[in-house]
């Protein structure tokens, strides 16, 4: 017959879902009581979310069955589901004067991720959208060279800093708030307070869209975002060879556990456009990204091809999107910022970072603890 520590020690091989640390590590078990063979157990989870609940209680079953417990009374505690009417009260939202926020992410750095959301920022404002974007790429913030304002000086009004202005987008980055070239070695904690600060301390307008330009990679600052803002949903960027596709893969399944609804992949570098005779051939492959689109449920938002044009308008701070609409590349921007908000406006109501909301003491995030 199983005792209370046998049940416990069970119990520690119950991960609670999307993380890596168990419920009992948690400190969601709250009781055990042992009555001959009848087992109950008091389980309170901090999330509302029915998946998480079905997927603890159906993991519970399995492991104490393992040890012959069958006369099982489980309960499972857990908050009230929080009416959702606006983005604003969904959960935890420290900047409530923007609707909608999009986290674009890449598995890797150099694959063109700042690139796309300085285009797709600058199509979605030319289609008549607010829009902002936050460059919280802390170890290569350069999204003001791509917007002409590297070297500005910020403007700090009592204690925010104001955002620059461009081609109809508001733009803060890090790299306007550091020195430049400066070599921080950023830490969980850092991260965390940084893009924190520059969510808060930022006096963002009222903004239809904020794309956030992230990190490369799924670590803290992915975490703290979603936890502080409910994410409208996540853009991955990628490169179309193979190599890049399993990098593109983590990304996605970030945003799985984050609960942020895939917004679509963009295909960077597919295919050259040679700029003497305008035709196109293969060179990092071409049309890799619909089938990885299938698998996650989402869609190729647009192919982008390598063309010197795009990498001229980021190295002088002229968006090709915005200094060569009749370009191949720039309507491919369009129809892709076009595709992303008619997305944005299906979802946007139901962003929800609640489930998402630190478990751990504060500081200590709970994907950071990840193998
Ligand atoms: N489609 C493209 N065609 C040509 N050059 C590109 C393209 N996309 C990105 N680049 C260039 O590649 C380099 C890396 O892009 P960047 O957007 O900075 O990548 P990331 O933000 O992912 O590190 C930059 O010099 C950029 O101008
Ligand atoms: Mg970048
Ligand atoms: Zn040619």
């Amino acid at each position: 017959m199983a005792n209370v520590a046998d049940i416990k020690k069970e119990l520690e091989k119950v991960i609670y879902p999307g993380f890596t640390k168990s419920i009992v590590e948690f400190g969601f078990l709250k009781n055990v009581e042992v009555n001959g063979d009848a087992v109950s157990i008091l389980v309170e989870i901090t999330s509302s979310v029915q998946e998480v609940e079905h997927e603890i209680r159906t993991n519970i079953k399995k492991v104490l069955e393992n040890i012959g417990v069958t006369n099982l009374d489980l309960q499972v505690k857990k908050p009230e589901a929080p009416k959702q009417t606006s983005n604003s009260v969904s959960g935890k939202n420290i900047a409530p004067q923007i609707k909608n926020f999009v986290m674009v992410s890449s598995g890797k750095g150099g694959v063109g991720k700042s690139t796309t959301t300085v285009n797709l920022a600058v199509a979605a404002a030319m289609q008549g959208k607010r829009v902002g974007i936050l460059d919280a790429d802390i170890y290569g913030p350069n999204i003001p060279r791509m917007f002409g304002l590297q070297g500005k000086e910020v403007e700090v009004i009592g204690n925010k800093a104001k955002p620059f202005h461009a081609y109809g987008v508001d733009v803060m980055s890090m790299g306007s708030l550091m020195e430049e070239g400066q070599a921080l070695i950023w830490r969980g904690a850092m991260i965390m307070k940084a893009i924190q600060q520059l969510l808060r301390d930022i006096l963002w307008e009222e903004l239809d869209i904020l794309f956030i330009d992230m990190p490369p990679g799924t670590g803290d600052a992915q975490l703290t975002l979603a936890q502080s803002v409910p994410v409208t949903c996540g853009v991955n960027v990628t490169t179309p060879q193979h190599v890049a596709l399993d990098d593109s893969r983590r990304s996605l399944d970030m945003f799985k556990k984050l609960h942020i609804p895939v917004g679509g992949i963009v295909e960077n570098m597919s295919g050259f456009i040679c700029p003497t005779c305008n035709t196109e051939s293969d060179i990092f492959g071409m049309g890799t990204c619909e089938a990885l689109a299938k698998e996650y449920g989402t869609t190729v938002l647009g192919n982008l091809p390598i063309e010197p044009a795009i990498r001229e308008g980021g190295d002088n701070g002229k968006p090709i999107v915005y200094f060569h609409p009749e370009s191949i590349s720039a309507k491919r921007y369009m129809k892709a910022a076009e595709t992303l908000i008619e997305f944005i406006d299906n979802v946007s109501d139901k962003a929800e970072n609640a489930s998402i909301q630190p478990t751990t003491p504060p500081g200590v995030s709970a994907c950071s603890t990840a193998k």
